[in-house]
């Protein structure tokens, strides 16, 4: 019994150590197993949370790819040199509703936009009517605008051709037409251009018609050089606008009809226009001409508020031209004493560009380079015989430049080319070389 005790204690000792030590074992394998559980369960949520990430990065990548892919194609098509189409609703949403207007004109009304990559843009909306001809017409327009570029030139990036929206999505010019810098607004008055900057604006538009005369694939004719066809940079750059427009046909009845086929505007459209003659770029010489005058006087050409003999600028500097007081005209405009020079070969290239005969207008180039003062200006002719002739036919002469005639005009117009003065067709006769005289001869080298 006394030996007893000890074995039954040794075997219990024993008993519980191999039930300690299979205990221990089994919280082993059970931490393993939790280990193993728990390590599962954390790959799993690291998984689940990685697949979720990857699912937001792929969304948020397509909200990307929605984001950026107009864009994307808007600068492939602009490398392509193509203008992009726009779709009603785009352009609905980069203009915020139309919401913001800039102006409005012959076409329609032209309001600010914004691309989705930031690029500030002014949306044309169109309110020409479109027959099947002008709509093929339009399109092959498009074509050729969108290609045309040139830092003087504004830059067409697209358009909008749906059934009912019709519009032209062009690069936007901060500083707006230079129409509101001449004649200054009721409201908001703008800065007073120096003449450094009103001359640049006389060159670099200049140089816009030149090109589309002479240098671009494609001539262009403008048809309708104007004022408010000419917008400024910020740094007041000039950049013509609307060119290529004249085959969207007629307009609203601020613009010329009946035989202009609604092209030019009264006041700037030259004779042959408003006489239904046959047409050539020297159209948009004379345009170019008047606007020349308008930077000069800084005003209106025809203006009935400033008494007879100025009512119509471009005729008086004729007079003042002839009378020898030219350099009475350009410091009666303000113009500072060492701008003097430039002014009055400006006067004397705009009174050669509004010839009556479009051969006796120069070329673009060589309207250029008078004005940068590379080419010697030939003493000019004077260019408004054909009115003395009109104001016998018609009650005013003053009624042919303000746009309030126009029907009396294409009659009167019609008349005077039947009875043009000889003093008229005598320029001609200069110019074309037949009675060339020194002057005449250097003058039809620069035409
Ligand atoms: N690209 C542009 N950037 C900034 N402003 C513009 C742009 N295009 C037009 N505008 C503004 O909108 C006005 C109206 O332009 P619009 O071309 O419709 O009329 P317009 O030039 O007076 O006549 P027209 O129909 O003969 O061209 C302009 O005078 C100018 O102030
Ligand atoms: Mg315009």
């Amino acid at each position: 019994m006394g030996n007893a005790v000890p074995i039954v204690s040794s075997i219990a000792g024993a008993g519980t150590i191999v039930v300690m030590i299979a205990l221990i074992r089994r919280c082993r394998v059970v931490r393993k197993k939790m280990k193993k559980k728990i390590i599962k369960h954390v790959m799993e949520e690291i998984e689940k949370k990685n697949h979720q990430r990857e699912m937001q990065a792929c969304s948020a990548l397509d909200d990307v790819v929605i984001e950026i892919g107009p864009v994307e194609k808007f600068l492939n098509e602009i490398l392509n040199e193509k203008p992009m189409r726009f779709t009603s609703e785009q352009l609905a949403a980069c203009t915020r509703n139309y919401s913001s207007e800039l102006g409005s004109g012959g076409f329609g009304v032209v309001y600010k936009g914004e691309l989705p990559n930031g690029l500030q843009v002014a949306v044309k909306v169109l309110k020409v009517s479109m027959n099947k001809k002008v709509q093929e017409g339009f399109m092959a327009e498009i074509g050729t605008i969108g290609r045309t570029y040139h830092v003087h030139l504004v830059r067409l990036y697209g358009f909008c051709f749906e059934r009912d929206t019709k519009a032209l999505v062009y690069e936007f010019l901060e500083n707006g037409s230079l129409e509101k810098y001449l004649y200054g607004d009721e409201e908001v008055k703008p800065p007073r251009l120096e003449w450094n900057t009103l001359h640049g604006i006389a060159v670099g538009t200049a140089k816009g018609i030149r090109y589309l005369h002479e240098e671009c694939q494609q001539r262009i004719v403008h048809y309708d050089i104007k004022p408010a066809n000419i917008l400024l940079t910020a740094d007041f750059t000039p950049k013509v606008a609307d060119f290529g427009l004249a085959r969207l046909g007629e307009r609203e009845n601020t613009h010329m009809s009946l035989t202009g086929g609604g092209r030019g505007t009264p006041g700037y459209a030259a004779p042959e226009l408003w006489m239904a003659l046959p047409t050539t770029e020297k159209c948009d010489v004379y345009s170019f001409g008047m606007v020349l005058f308008e930077i000069l006087g800084r005003r209106r050409n025809f203006d009935p508020c400033r008494g007879e003999s100025k009512e119509w600028f471009p005729r008086w500097v004729w007079e003042k031209y002839e009378q020898g007081e030219i350099k009475y005209v350009v410091s009666c405009d303000g113009i500072e004493e060492a701008d003097r020079e430039k002014a009055e070969m400006m006067c004397k290239v705009a009174l050669w560009c509004v010839q009556f005969q479009p051969a006796a207008r120069p070329t673009m180039s060589n309207v250029v380079r008078m004005l940068e003062g590379e080419m010697a200006i030939v003493p000019p002719v004077n260019p408004f015989h054909y009115v003395s002739v009109m104001d016998s036919s018609s009650s005013t002469s003053s009624g042919l430049w303000s746009g309030t005639h126009q029907s009396s005009r294409d009659t009167a117009g019609r008349d005077s080319e039947l009875s043009v003065s000889p003093a008229a067709k005598s320029t001609d006769a200069m110019i074309g070389g037949v009675k060339r005289t020194d002057a005449s001869v250097s003058m039809k080298e620069s035409l």
